[in-house]
């Protein structure tokens, strides 16, 4: 069957107008200011009059499946991949993390095979590098040619994901010869290290304390680190979940030398600050991930970066744990805040939550809105003009926005397989009322409507564009 999407506001980076959209198959057919499908045959139209349309965003920073910490991530992809199209999210990018001692490509399988025949939303991969050797290269080059064209080193979580610098530096050596993109978590791993031994010593053992364990200059030294491999080797980079005005400083100074570096925030750095992290009766560990959530002054200054193209993109760094029983892991006085799995679930709340606290404030436009949630990663990531535009040829990736819908974020109503959601009673300002994945109806009206197994992986290009 066909379908028509009547009358909808199309929004892109740079255009908007009202026309029709005719869907055949997985691909935008035509686009015209009245579509007549009397001789297309099966045809299911939708009103999408005094709504918009949006590419389908893109997430370009999941995790999935993730051992970490000592346990797993909770969502699967049947949860994760509802969520993310509940959302409007209709293609993500996992993070493959690998611990060191695993094979890269058996890794590189096994995040496939958990995402293959269950995704109901598209998918790729940032390939972890979380160790270097002499057998790593060759798997690295078949992963690529594999159309995964972008690496993911850790510069913290030391003992685990964490890489040397001979590593790092080999990781963008081959990254700049293969043309792919190295994205970077930018902490201090050593400094860490020290500082979370210095305050459990002290008794400061609340997830209070994780914060002034990784503090911004932690982070902005990480930034400067991984930026100087950048320019060392000519690769390309891109930081991920960039929470501060210092980290970002620290990148522009690079920026601005011709070092080829992109940033990354992430939904909660926007909404939430530091002081969540310091609820009573150890429920602030629902808002503890790396880098940490920030004081407040930093959002301003984020808003902004956004706003004027410092920041080229916004993500979710999903990354779900339960309360009960992950959370607790780091409860005193039997433990402490250094045992508490990082991470903040996100992946369905991003475009509500971005479209109600940027566009409905004023802060962003809706050009703006759309190029942070899907136009910037499809071009960044090897995926543009497939995914994130709206033009004949394209993958029917679409969500009709209705602006005028208000909710309010609940554990009790959310699709992602968590116990808790640190946006618990956040009020919301628009969400998608239909959502299309290369052509099937995947949501509607908030409630997912699509099939799991129907996503697919995306095979991205590389710099400069040849397909892998
Ligand atoms: O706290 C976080 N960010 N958890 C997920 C792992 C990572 O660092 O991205
Ligand atoms: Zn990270
Ligand atoms: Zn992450």
């Amino acid at each position: 069957m066909s379908l028509l999407i009547q009358n909808g506001t199309i929004i892109t980076p740079d255009q908007r107008y009202v026309a029709d959209i005719l869907i055949q198959g997985e691909s935008i057919y035509r686009i015209a200011p009245v579509i007549d499908t009397s001789d297309v045959g099966d045809v299911e139209i939708i009103d999408a009059k005094g709504k918009y349309v949006f590419p389908g965003f893109i997430d370009p920073h999941v995790h999935i499946y993730l051992p970490f910490m000592g346990t797993y991530a909770k969502d699967t992809y049947d949860s994760g991949s509802r969520a993310a199209l509940v959302g409007g999210t209709t293609t993500l990018i996992e993070m493959c993390c690998p611990a060191r001692e695993d094979d890269p490509w058996d890794a590189y399988q096994l995040w496939k095979s958990k995402a293959a025949g269950l995704s109901a939303c598209d998918y790729s991969f940032h390939m972890g590098v979380t160790r270097f050797d002499e057998t790593t290269e060759p798997l690295l080059r078949r992963i690529v040619a594999d159309g995964v064209t972008s690496f993911k080193v850790f510069l913290a979580y030391k003992g685990a994901f964490g890489v040397s610098d001979e590593e790092l530096y080999r990781t963008c050596r081959l990254a700049k010869e293969l043309g792919v993109v190295v994205t970077a978590h930018c902490e201090n791993a050593d400094l860490v290290a020290q500082l979370q031994a210095s305050l459990v010593a002290a008794g400061k053992v609340g997830p209070e304390f994780h914060e002034p364990s990784r503090p911004v200059a932690v982070e902005a030294e990480g930034v400067h680190h991984f930026c100087t491999f950048l320019k060392m080797t000519g690769a390309a980079g891109y930081i991920v979940h960039t929470s501060c005005r210092d980290a970002v400083e620290a990148a522009l100074k690079f920026q601005v030398q011709g070092v080829d570096v992109k940033l990354e925030t992430v939904i909660p750095y926007l909404v939430l600050d530091k002081t969540y992290a310091e609820r009573p009766n150890f429920e602030g560990a629902k808002y503890v991930m790396s880098p940490p959530i920030r004081d407040v002054a930093h959002q301003a200054y984020l808003w902004n970066a956004l706003r004027s193209g410092v920041i080229s993109t916004v993500a979710t760094d999903h990354a779900p744990f339960d309360f009960v029983g992950q959370k607790e892991m780091g409860k005193p006085p039997e433990s402490d805040f250094t045992k508490i799995p990082n991470g903040i679930p996100s992946v369905e709340h991003r475009p509500t939550l971005l479209y109600t606290h940027g566009v409905a404030t004023g802060r962003i436009d809706v050009h703006r809105f759309v190029e942070l949630l899907s136009t910037s990663a499809a071009k960044q990531f090897g995926m543009f003009p497939r995914k994130g535009s709206i033009q004949p040829g394209c993958d029917a990736d679409l969500v009709i926005w209705d602006p005028d819908y208000r909710g309010t974020i609940s554990a009790a109503t959310h699709t992602m397989d968590t116990d808790y959601d640190g946006f618990e009673g956040f009020e919301i300002i628009g969400r998608p009322a239909l959502v299309t994945c290369r052509g099937k109806v995947s949501v509607r009206d908030g409630q997912f409507t699509g099939s799991l197994g129907h996503g697919r992986q995306v095979a991205r290009s590389r710099k400069g564009g040849d397909v892998v």
